[in-house]
């Protein structure tokens, strides 16, 4: 009879503990859709994490639109891309929002690898920096399978996605962790989530930066750091441009704007999260299944944007 109750003890445990994963990862995904419901004071960036703020990847789409949200909350910012009349226009615009903060700009190539980084590291050294927004990412130009794609555009999506994200984070850490205080926001995906065919080299550069964020939190916030890592799902930008379907703003496809407003009001509140509350609902869904089913779904739906793609070129 005991003998009966421990086996039985032991097989509910075994059950509890393989099924820890899946009812965690669904439990967090309802938590970050909660959070901002509990949690609705708004958390003041500038004295919780200093007064300058970078982003890179800020004359365009997400970059942007965060770039406004952090102005709009009184937050010096230093704004890094390739392009120097595209950053310039972005500056002017954002005084215009704010007339009261300071300005920068730096031009880098991050598909250039290290040496991109050798110009940011002089022009950054004075400035205390408070937050990091690791915003920069490059995707294929519409669905493929990996021998389509062209080898250099592999090779800067890994120097973008990987390297820069990494070497931003490496050389804004210390003055942080010496401070006591700083925000590194990593922009990674919804596609890190499951392996996505056709997506395939990017979805494996988010796995990283997911598991780099969550990592560097683990080592960094007995430091006074906070590192917070964005999932979200498809946002209405130009990176996205293989698709009409992908190009209407609806309540799941948020344009930029929208996205920005929403994810900066959870910083400092939540560390891990897709950004939004519509993609929170989106991911609470989608990660019930299994990922060998997740995977499959995916590798439909990049079918599919393919199949926009080519009709869309031949029009
Ligand atoms: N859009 C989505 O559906 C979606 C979904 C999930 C995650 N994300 C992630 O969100 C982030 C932003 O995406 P987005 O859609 O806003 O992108 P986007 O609209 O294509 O904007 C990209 C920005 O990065 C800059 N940039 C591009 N290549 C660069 C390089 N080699 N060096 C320096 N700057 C560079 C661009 O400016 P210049 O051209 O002037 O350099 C631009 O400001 C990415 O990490 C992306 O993976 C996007
Ligand atoms: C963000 O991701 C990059 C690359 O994965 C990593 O180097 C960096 O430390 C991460 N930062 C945070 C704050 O998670
Ligand atoms: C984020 O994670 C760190 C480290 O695990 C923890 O100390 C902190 O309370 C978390 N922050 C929030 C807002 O959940």
């Amino acid at each position: 009879m005991w003998l009966e109750v421990i086996l039985w003890l032991i097989c509910g445990l075994i059950v509890v503990w393989a099924l820890l994963d899946p009812i965690s990862r669904v439990a967090s995904a309802a938590w970050e859709i909660l959070v901002p419901i509990v949690n609705s004071k708004p958390v003041d960036l500038r004295s919780e994490f200093g007064d300058w703020a970078v982003v890179t990847g800020s004359t365009d789409g997400i970059g942007k639109a965060y770039a406004n949200e952090l102005a709009s909350r009184n937050i010096n910012l230093i704004l890094i891309s390739r392009t120097l009349e595209k950053l310039e226009a972005t500056k002017k615009e954002i005084l215009q929002i704010n007339p009261n903060i300071q300005v920068k700009i730096i031009v880098a190539d991050f598909s250039k690898g290290k040496e991109s980084l050798c110009n940011i590291e002089t022009e950054l050294k004075d400035f205390p920096i408070g937050i990091l927004v690791n915003n920069v990412g490059k995707q294929y130009e519409y669905p493929m399978y990996l021998g389509e794609v062209p080898e250099n555009e592999l090779w800067d999506i890994i120097n973008v996605n990987v390297g820069a994200t990494t070497l931003m984070t490496r050389l804004v850490i210390n003055g942080m962790k010496n401070r006591g205080k700083g925000a590194v926001v990593n922009i990674s995906s919804g596609s890190e989530l499951q392996p996505l065919p056709l997506m395939t080299v990017y979805a494996a550069t988010k796995v990283y930066v997911g598991s780099f964020s969550e990592a560097l939190r683990a080592e960094y916030s007995k430091f006074g750091l906070t590192i917070q890592h964005l999932t979200p799902l498809f946002v209405n930008t130009k990176m996205n441009a293989f698709s009409q379907r992908l190009q209407v703003s609806t309540i799941f496809v948020p344009n930029a704007a929208t996205y920005a407003k929403n994810a900066i009001s959870t910083l400092g509140k939540v560390n891990t999260s897709t950004g939004y509350w519509a993609h929170g609902i989106q991911n609470f869904f989608t990660l019930i299944p299994p990922v060998w089913i997740r995977m499959k779904i995916g590798q439909i739906m990049n079918q599919i944007l393919r199949n926009d793609y080519f009709k869309e070129k031949k029009q």
